[in-house]
């Protein structure tokens, strides 16, 4: 019903995403990883693909802050867009930041988050030298709609969170994360647009995001599995298929929701997200209060 709701609203000239402020918060919370074993407990197979997904994220994030920023000249003429990137730009400082002090306590916990930042790193610097110019922010606004459905997964499916993101360590710090990536998910894909990519770069980006970027991401899971191998036994096999099933991150549900994305007349707004991130930014009013000093619009 959201969905119809939305694209009537769209029809109609109003888009939710246009007027939708972008604030900039600051994560009261440190998060403290420095006293776990898992980071999904118990389950070693899944903490694994939390840890390489938290490496991966400030590299990333740079690289997504790096192509918005190229089609500055795009979006000058759009004010509330610009407001919008600017918000966007603040937001995955903060996540980027924050990511990569976990990143550090899990690789004193023996993650190979290390190595995971620095193959990332190498991979986003590759893509933003690719013809043409806007395959950079064509790779983004699909990295985006990923990073939208892991918030959406996260904040609209309590299982989701208690099952992967349950642990304190990283449970605020996650959840601020997915709240940020919804509030902008819309950003990347409206300067792409404005920077005249059309859909066959819209689609080489979606094309090189699944194949490189989340294809990379798969590549060091296993990895880092293989290199676990001794420590991980029958029963953590058995309790991942267990967390398997109470989560949607790994599902249909994001396999559907991923490719709805090549759908030509696709926009991020298509899914109605607003009541979601009205809720969460109550619900982490205080543990992430906005930044007043850096509020977009
Ligand atoms: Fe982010
Ligand atoms: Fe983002």
């Amino acid at each position: 019903m959201a969905v119809t709701q939305t694209a009537t609203k769209a029809r109609n000239g109003h888009r939710p995403s246009a007027d939708r402020e972008i604030p900039v918060r600051r994560l009261e919370v440190t998060p403290d990883a420095s006293g776990t074993d898992w980071i999904v407990p118990g389950d070693p197979i899944f903490s694994h693909l939390l840890a390489v997904l938290s490496a991966v994220f400030p590299r990333g994030e740079d690289f997504f802050v790096a192509s918005v920023r190229r089609h500055r000249d795009a979006i000058a003429e759009d004010p509330k867009l610009k407001a919008q990137v600017k918000g966007f730009i603040g937001q995955e400082a903060m996540h980027g930041r924050e990511h990569r002090a976990l990143n550090a306590q899990l690789a004193e916990l023996g993650y190979a988050t290390v190595r995971a930042d620095r193959i990332i790193g190498e991979i986003c610097d590759f893509i933003l030298k690719l013809p043409p110019e806007t395959l950079a922010i064509a790779v983004t606004a699909a990295a985006e709609h990923f990073t939208g459905l892991l918030g959406e997964a996260a904040l609209g499916d309590e299982s989701t969170r208690n099952t992967l993101f349950g642990q304190e360590a990283i449970e605020p710090l996650i959840c601020w994360h997915a709240l940020e990536e919804l509030e902008h998910k819309n950003v990347a894909f409206d300067v792409m647009v404005a920077a005249g990519a059309g859909y066959p770069v819209r689609a080489a980006g979606f094309a090189v995001t699944t194949g490189v970027l989340a294809g990379y991401i798969v590549f060091e899971w296993g990895r880092c599995l293989v290199g676990d191998r001794r420590q991980i036994k029958l029963g953590h096999v058995r309790k991942f298929v267990s967390d398997l099933r109470r989560q949607k991150l790994l599902s249909g549900w994001s396999l559907g929701k991923a490719v709805s994305y090549l759908r030509p007349g696709f926009h991020p707004d298509d899914t109605d997200t607003d009541a979601l991130v009205a809720e969460w930014r109550e619900r982490l009013a205080e543990i992430a209060p906005i930044n007043t000093d850096r509020k977009s619009a």
